[in-house]
């Protein structure tokens, strides 16, 4: 039975060991400790619940761009849900919808202006796929069905974007994966080989000649789509080198490859412009979308496909054979409306844009720590790599860094009153992706908190 009334906060730990299934989280390590429980939000901060504040670093999980506590995002879901709380988008439309596939089309870049509305980033990777591989069945060019990504990339965990994932170590238990998934190296200058280490021009050629070695050894007419993030999450932020998009672009071009922005975590003003493929320069047959599109006040996601992609499904008795009940719920899409005002009437591009330098410069203060080798990103997204030999750039060992971020830095940071993230999927990062609306004093904040928690932590080693 679930706890309330007067000891609801005692039994809240109590029944959440019980009764709680975390994702991506090792259930035995809360058997000694409580499980961090976050019960509100205001601004770039977040509360437990026993009143402790935490400068939401991570903008949850890359999702809270407007920051917590808006009162007019609730109400307009609220206003929604009494108006029409639920109508499918199989065979209907809704109004909410309507205006939010608009202006979405109208915000992405060039004539991607058709929205196919999921729950979350991971249906909209796997719609994604369904519909390059539906659309070249569709085009008479039957054999085009795998999907190029990068090494570290993640793209999700339903079966299809698990094999767009490229994170070999969150598949094994899942073997085998669904076909068509190959890898391609990503663009982390930081660790590139050594033949184009001093030049990130050369490197950057090098990355997306590589997607075209790819191509050819799969063979061209085997290949669908390759999926790419703007600037990489996984591995601690890899942005593009000068030119690597349009090279992407000229390749796909030549091989009739259809290239896909995951954008789940660069759109809505992570990288300061609506879709990270705008910072960046180049146009995408897709878009995938999720996360920052309402800021968390609802679940929604989705793809925006071009006019070209969509118009063999607009004729005669086809349709695209997809669908997800929940897909651009009425109240989600509310709620999408209502961020994007807040967005034009904070101008909260514009306060990343003017402000991200002097994010940029406030973490690269931590470089005179011994403990970090590399500071990367664009925007207000940041990877921090943590390595044990600044001039070799020796990274951690496996035991190491096990230590180090599990034993050690999640646990401090968050004790310290910093929600961001330590990862070691690539090498050791701490990751960083605060609300769109912060400014110095929370880089101030974030270095602070960052500077004692890594001092310590080589203190330890
Ligand atoms: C680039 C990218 N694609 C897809 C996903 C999956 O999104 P979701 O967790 O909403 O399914 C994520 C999640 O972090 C992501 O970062």
């Amino acid at each position: 039975m679930s706890a309330n009334g007067s000891d609801h906060k005692t039994n809240l730990q109590e029944s959440a060991k019980r009764h709680m299934w975390l994702h991506f989280s090792r259930m035995a390590a809360y058997a000694g400790h409580d499980m961090p429980t976050i019960t509100r939000g205001e601004g770039p901060y977040v509360y437990d619940e026993k009143g402790k504040r935490y400068l939401d670093g991570l903008a949850g999980l890359f999702v809270s761009q407007i920051g917590h506590g808006r009162a007019e995002v609730a109400e307009a879901a609220a206003r929604q849900a009494r108006e029409l709380a639920y109508f499918p988008l199989w065979s209907y439309a809704h109004p909410q919808a309507i205006d939010l596939a608009e202006r979405l089309s109208g915000m992405a870049p060039g004539d991607l202006n058709r929205v196919f509305f999921t729950t979350g980033g991971s249906e909209a990777v796997e719609a994604a796929w369904k519909m390059a591989k539906q659309y070249f069945k569709l085009t008479g060019e039957h054999g085009r069905y795998k999907v190029l990504s990068r090494d570290i990339a993640y793209h999700g965990t339903t079966m299809g974007a698990l094999a767009v994932t490229g994170l070999s170590a969150i598949k094994g238990p899942f073997e085998p994966m669904l076909q068509g998934g190959v890898r391609v190296p990503n663009t982390n200058f930081y660790r590139a080989p050594s033949f184009v280490a001093d030049d990130v021009n050369a490197f950057g050629v090098w990355a997306a000649d590589e997607i075209e070695r790819a191509i050819l050894r799969e063979g061209a007419d085997s290949v669908a789509a390759v999926f790419l993030e703007p600037c990489q999450n996984s591995g601690g932020c890899f942005p593009p080198p000068p030119g690597y998009f349009q090279r992407v672009r000229e390749i796909c071009d030549r091989y009739g490859v259809l290239l896909v922005s995951d954008e789940v975590i660069c759109a809505f003003g992570r990288l300061g412009y609506y879709f990270g493929s705008q910072r960046y320069g180049y146009q995408p047959d897709i878009i995938t979308f999720a996360k920052g599109v309402t800021s968390g006040y609802a679940p929604l996601g989705g793809m925006i496909a071009s006019d070209r992609l969509a118009e063999p499904f607009l004729h005669g008795e086809t349709s695209f054979l997809h669908g997800v009940t929940f897909a651009g719920h009425p109240v989600s899409c509310a709620v999408a409306m209502a961020n994007l005002d807040v967005f034009e009437k904070e101008d909260l591009l514009g306060n990343v844009r003017s402000n991200e330098a002097a994010f940029r410069a406030t973490l690269e203060q931590l470089y005179d720590l011994p403990i970090v080798g590399d500071v990367r990103g664009d925007g207000y997204f940041y990877g921090i790599e943590l390595v044990k030999d600044k001039a070799t750039r020796e990274t951690f060992s496996d035991d190491e860094s096990e230590r180090l971020l599990r034993g050690y830095l999640s646990h401090a940071l968050f004790g310290a009153g910093l929600i961001c993230r330590a990862d070691d999927r690539g090498d050791p990062v701490i990751q960083l992706s605060p609300p769109l609306t912060c400014t110095q004093e929370h880089f101030t904040e974030i270095e602070q908190i960052l500077r004692g928690v890594l001092t310590e932590a080589w203190s330890r080693l």
